[in-house]
């Protein structure tokens, strides 16, 4: 009944070595562990688990009983309720309200649609590699937690390699330093993060990753006007924002939402990209507004940001993605309007890439 009997601090030390599936960290730094006590044998550790979920995943349940074995107790996982949760005692993890510092990272651009399906990753991806093929350190980071896109469409599902610590390496492809939820799920991992997990996951992306040095780190955001846009703003200095429309007037709708959502806190909206306007039949020649038209052009005007580019459905951008080959590598009027796109974000970010002449000191 001395040294060694176990206390609630000495358990938390041991639930530091169970991770949330799927996720190389730990339940304890995630801020998880709401509450540990002893009661006779058993451990009572309580969990604060992603908003709304009131089950514990048993794959945590039997790594906490395996973590804490050795202290002689056993282990009774239950959810702790959010709401009656006392705001007190920050003992443990980093606090998720101070902004993450990313020295090496000159610029962040988020690329961002209110609507699902717009082709939003699909920019994103094409624009950093347009970034890359105009000479400058891009960066990818795929916030999509719930349908991550970026590993297929990049053509990587490597693992990144751990740097020390909770640290990881970005996956590097097509020039593009690269980091995606895909390349830490396996198939069975549960998609289902939400609410302060998705805070916590992008946080960690952000500041738990090597990016080294950048000059600009394209985010593709998650559809909505949500958590995960809420967090970057919040997190981490956004030096502006794109916003990816369709032509067509229920889009239009949404897509303003997400606009409003930045001026709210205070990103600027650097300009529009109105993807899938129209379609150029290659046999017959006709143009066909497959998407309708003129939305690009009226969330621009209402959004009081240019309009960047109006890029056309191509089959050969859909087989590109799939193949996890950017159309943008290539050569041809889509991949040249993605660099001409990258060169124009670059001059308004300040970004553009060194020439011949370098000004010294
Ligand atoms: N301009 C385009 N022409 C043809 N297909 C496109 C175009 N833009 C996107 N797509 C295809 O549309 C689908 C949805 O695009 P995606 O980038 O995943 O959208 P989001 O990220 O907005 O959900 C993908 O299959 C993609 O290849
Ligand atoms: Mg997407």
């Amino acid at each position: 009944m001395t040294t060694d009997k176990p206390t609630p601090e000495s358990i938390r030390g041991m639930l530091a070595a169970v991770r949330y599936p799927g996720f190389p960290r730990d339940i304890v730094s995630l801020g998880m562990v709401a509450e540990i006590s002893i009661e006779g044998d058993r451990a009572v550790v309580a969990l604060r688990l992603p908003g709304g979920r009131t089950d514990v995943p048993p794959v945590i349940e039997s790594e906490i009983a395996a973590a804490i074995a050795s202290s002689g107790l056993v282990a009774r996982v239950v959810v702790a309720p959010p709401a009656a949760e006392p705001p007190a005692s920050p003992r443990t993890g980093p606090t998720p309200d101070q902004p993450v510092s990313l020295p090496g990272v000159r610029t962040v651009l988020a690329v961002s649609s209110a609507k699902g399906g717009v082709g939003k990753s699909t920019v994103a991806t094409n624009l950093a590699c347009a970034f890359a093929a105009t000479g400058l350190r891009a960066g990818l980071l795929d916030a999509d937690v719930h349908g991550p896109s970026l590993p297929i469409m990049m053509g990587t599902d490597a693992r990144p390699l751990a740097a020390g610590g909770n640290r990881f390496h970005p996956v590097e492809r097509h020039g593009v330093r690269c980091i995606s939820m895909g390349f830490f799920l396996d198939e069975t991992s549960p998609v289902i993060w939400r609410g302060p997990m998705v805070a916590g996951l992008l946080r960690q992306f952000l500041a738990d990753c090597e990016w080294g040095d950048l000059d600009v780190l394209v985010i593709d955001l998650p559809p909505g006007t949500g958590d995960a846009q809420l967090t970057l703003a919040q997190q981490v200095r956004l030096a502006g924002a794109v916003v990816v429309t369709t032509p067509q007037e229920v889009a239009l709708r949404d897509v303003m939402r997400g606009v409003a959502m930045f001026r709210q806190v205070q990103v600027p909206i650097l300009g529009v990209i109105e993807n899938m306007a129209g379609f150029d039949c290659p046999s017959c020649g006709r143009h066909d507004d497959v998407f309708g038209r003129g939305g690009g052009e009226a969330v621009a005007r209402a959004a009081g940001a240019p309009l960047l580019a109006s890029l056309p459905v191509d089959p050969e951008v859909r087989r590109s993605g799939d193949e996890g080959v950017p159309i943008a590598l290539g050569e041809g009027p889509v991949a040249e309007g993605y660099r001409r796109l990258a060169r124009t974000l670059a001059e308004s970010l300040r970004i553009a890439a060194a020439g011949s002449r370098t000004a010294d000191a």
